[in-house]
């Protein structure tokens, strides 16, 4: 398998940010600077016994990464080891920055986040700021005690709306007059799956197209698949060499398993990590990563998780 870039990084502060929330900051061990990174923005962390894990990038600072981590009732061991065994002065593995939710260009941008959603798109919010660009970003939390970044938000002044269902103002209370006019807009959104299934259905009664909303998860959707996986072959453009995928096996797999070099992070189709460039056939996107556009283009696919409509697929590789 081919590894991405591997950063060793030191914990150089772990603090509380909001109820259930920790903040750790990350410098580089050999006192490199980090590589840069864009708005949206994630990295990998790799978890002791558990795989790496996926967080947002929501650092200020060149000189340091900052990811904020929520302990969450369904953690299969990533946030929980970040939140009760890491400490400060640890070493930890993460990946270089990749960025598959990148601040897309519109004469108005509309920032939706609940909870720790608010990461990546706080980053945008002060990159929107400082361009002095015409924005407002909506933040859904429970209760006044779970407001993370404080001060960061309040340097946002009235760009920033927070909305606490405490306060009988959810999105399903209330819908905000902002989301009533989709016209030269964008609509960006970040959170826990039943938040942003519940947003995207409301911003499409609206009137929003697909293609104005962007949104990034690192849970894999609940969605049940209706229709069973089939087999297809793939050809390797480089080669011409062609390999079968049974209906359970992917095609990650099957790349492995031919020792051919890709590369893998999540594995469930949320990263990004292994999207590759398709030069005929007909993917079966299965992924949360691609945006509408990459969907529809069908010049790429996600190679731990999608399949193909077509006989055969002809990887760029
Ligand atoms: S490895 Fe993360 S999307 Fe495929």
């Amino acid at each position: 398998m081919k590894q991405t870039d591997s950063l060793a990084v030191t914990v150089i502060a772990k603090q509380s940010n909001g109820a259930g929330n920790v903040l750790l900051t990350l410098a580089s061990e050999d006192d490199q600077p980090l590589p840069p990174f864009t708005p949206g923005a994630h990295i990998d962390v790799e978890i002791p016994g558990c795989g790496k894990r996926q967080y947002s990038l929501c650092s200020t600072a060149a000189n340091h990464y900052q990811i904020c981590v929520r302990l969450d009732a369904r953690s299969t061991g990533g946030s929980r080891w970040l939140h009760q065994q890491l400490a400060a002065g640890d070493g930890l593995q993460i990946s270089s920055p990749r960025n598959h939710f990148p601040l897309p260009q519109a004469p108005r941008t509309l920032l939706f986040a609940a909870g720790i959603g608010l990461t990546p798109l706080l980053v945008m919010a002060e990159a929107l700021a400082a361009r002095q660009a015409d924005f407002t970003l909506h933040l859904y939390l429970k209760r006044a005690d779970e407001l993370a970044f404080c001060e960061r938000l309040a340097t946002l002044g009235p760009h920033a709306v927070i909305h606490y269902s405490s306060e009988s103002d959810s999105l399903r209370q209330r819908i905000p007059d902002d989301l009533k006019q989709p016209h030269n807009s964008a609509l960006i959104y970040c959170g826990p799956a039943g938040f942003m299934d519940h947003l995207q259905q409301l911003a499409q009664q609206q009137g929003w197209k697909l293609d104005q909303l962007h949104s990034e998860r690192f849970r894999p959707s609940d969605a049940p698949r209706l229709v069973a996986d089939s087999a297809f072959e793939i050809e390797i453009a480089s080669s011409g060499a062609r390999f079968a995928v049974s209906a359970d096996q992917s095609i990650a797999e099957v790349l492995e398993d031919a020792g051919i070099a890709i590369e893998l992070s999540c594995e469930q189709g949320m990263c990004g990590a292994c999207i590759t460039g398709v030069l005929a056939g007909d993917p079966d996107h299965r992924d949360d990563v691609l945006s509408q556009h990459e969907r529809a283009a069908n010049d790429c696919i996600v190679l731990c998780c999608s399949r193909a409509h077509s006989p055969l697929l002809v990887l760029d590789l």
